[in-house]
This record gives C-alpha cells, structure tokens and sequence, in this order.
C-alpha cells in the first residue's frame, strides 16, 4: 500500500538520506531501525511531507503523494505521531481528542471520541484532566488515539519508546499491534531500540548513515547475532 523509491533528503545543501526504497503491505507493520543519527526520522518525515526538499516516488494506495504537504497527506489518508507524544497539555484529554478529528461533522467527531475512551481505559478515567497531568505512557497512548481519530489507513511512528520505562514499551507495542488487528491501520514505525520492535512488526528495513543497508521478513532478524551482524556489515544485504 506504500511503496518509497529511491529517496532522498536533504537539510539545505546536506544530504541524509541516500536512495532509500521501502515497502509495506496493507494491514502489516513495518518497522524502520538504525543507530541514532541514520536518518530514521527523516524517512517518516519525508513520507508525511514534512521535509520538503526530498527525491524520488512516493506512492500510496496507487497514487502518488511524492510531493503533498503534511495537510494532503492527512486527507490522503496517513497520519504522522512525532517522537515524544505531542499533546496540547493544557486541554483536557476529551478536547486532545477534539483537537485529534476537528475536521470530522460534530455527530462523528463526538462517536469516536467515545469510542478511542473505551479503547483507552487508561484515557477514559482521566478525560476530563489536563493532558499535561498524564505520565509519559499514557500521553504517548493519547497520542496515537489522536491520530487515530481520522481513521487512518498509515500510521506513521517515530520512536514512541523514547524515554519509557521497559514495562511500558511493551504495553505501547502490544497497543500498536492491537491498533492494526481491530482497525486494519497499517503501520511504519522508526525505533532505536530494536528488541521490542521486533515483536510485533512483519517486516524490517535497516538504516545506516542515510542508506538501506538491509531488509527482509521480521523472523530473519529475531536471532541474537543478526542485528549485530547487520549493524557492522559493510555491504547491502537482503536477508531471507
Ligand atoms: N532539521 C535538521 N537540520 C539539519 N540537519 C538535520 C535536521 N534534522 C536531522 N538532521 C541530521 O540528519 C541526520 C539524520 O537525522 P534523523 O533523521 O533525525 O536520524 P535518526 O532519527 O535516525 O536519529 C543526522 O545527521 C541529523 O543530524
Ligand atoms: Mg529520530
């Protein structure tokens, strides 16, 4: 349902990302892994149209969104959730999740309101406090319920780890993967920590310095040795 070709990125007049092809089919969850500084980020923002000055063929769903802005993107049918669950905390959770699908008529707007709280027990109990009282798992939850709101058919996710607790992660990728089961919301999702990606994607493409220098099914990369392998491999390699 997407594939990238062949992109590239730049900040000004540097280069980070050099050629990068990925593909994810619909209903899977892709995840995108690398050292810090690869330019996992870049890939998600280059997809969402966030960086502008990008290279090559995007296309979703058969069309091609190359070169629509974050706004398109969203009526396109992708949604972006950026490193460090972004919420209003100064709005309450039900008026984060207002914020979530502003665009949808009031009737709808208010039935998936409703219907992310019973998806999000934790969200539930705490509708009507600040988002800003929430602790990092629980904003990162309302984050994802946000983008959830338009009913994507990507998602798109940037390190929603960073800064948890391990016990938390795990519950953010079980919710990840629930999100895909009960919604059929395919997923790409960037990750420095690479164990607890791994449970719960189909499908793995490894970074380095801009480049992909490895992809193939999530089974080939579950051993202990293989990402270390990856990691310090010189050469591109497809592992099957
Ligand atoms: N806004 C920016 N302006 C200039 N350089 C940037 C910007 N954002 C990221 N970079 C650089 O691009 C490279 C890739 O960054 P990024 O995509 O954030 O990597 P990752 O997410 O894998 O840690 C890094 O060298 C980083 O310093
Ligand atoms: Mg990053």
């Amino acid at each position: 349902m997407l594939t990238v070709e062949k992109l590239n990125a730049f900040y000004g007049k540097k280069q980070v990302l050099f050629g990068v092809d990925l593909t994810l089919r619909d209903r899977s969850i892709a995840a995108v892994i690398g050292p810090n500084g690869a330019g996992k980020s870049t890939v998600l923002r280059s997809i969402f149209g966030l960086v502008r000055e990008r290279q090559g063929r995007i296309t979703f769903d058969g069309r091609d969104v190359s070169h629509l802005s974050p706004v398109h993107n969203i009526a396109a049918g992708l949604a972006f959730v950026p490193q460090g669950a972004r919420v209003f905390r100064e709005l309450t959770v039900q008026e984060n999740l207002r914020m979530g699908g502003y665009t949808l008529p009031s009737a709808v707007l208010a039935q998936r309101r409703e219907s992310a709280l019973q998806a999000f027990p934790v969200l539930s109990e705490r509708r009507t406090q600040k988002a800003g009282a929430l602790s990092g798992g629980e904003r990162q939850m309302l984050a994802f319920a946000m983008a959830l709101m338009l009913r994507p058919r990507l998602l798109l996710i940037d390190e929603p780890s960073i800064g948890l607790a391990p016990k938390l992660v795990t519950q953010i990728f079980d919710t990840i993967s629930a999100i895909r089961e009960e919604l059929g919301t395919s997923v790409l999702i960037v990750e420095q920590q690479a164990q607890q990606v791994l449970r719960v994607a189909d499908t793995v493409f490894v970074i380095r310095a801009g480049e992909l220098i490895s992809h193939g099914p999530v089974e080939n990369y579950r051993g202990e040795d293989v990402l270390r392998q990856v990691y310090l491999s010189n050469r591109t390699s497809q592992v099957n």
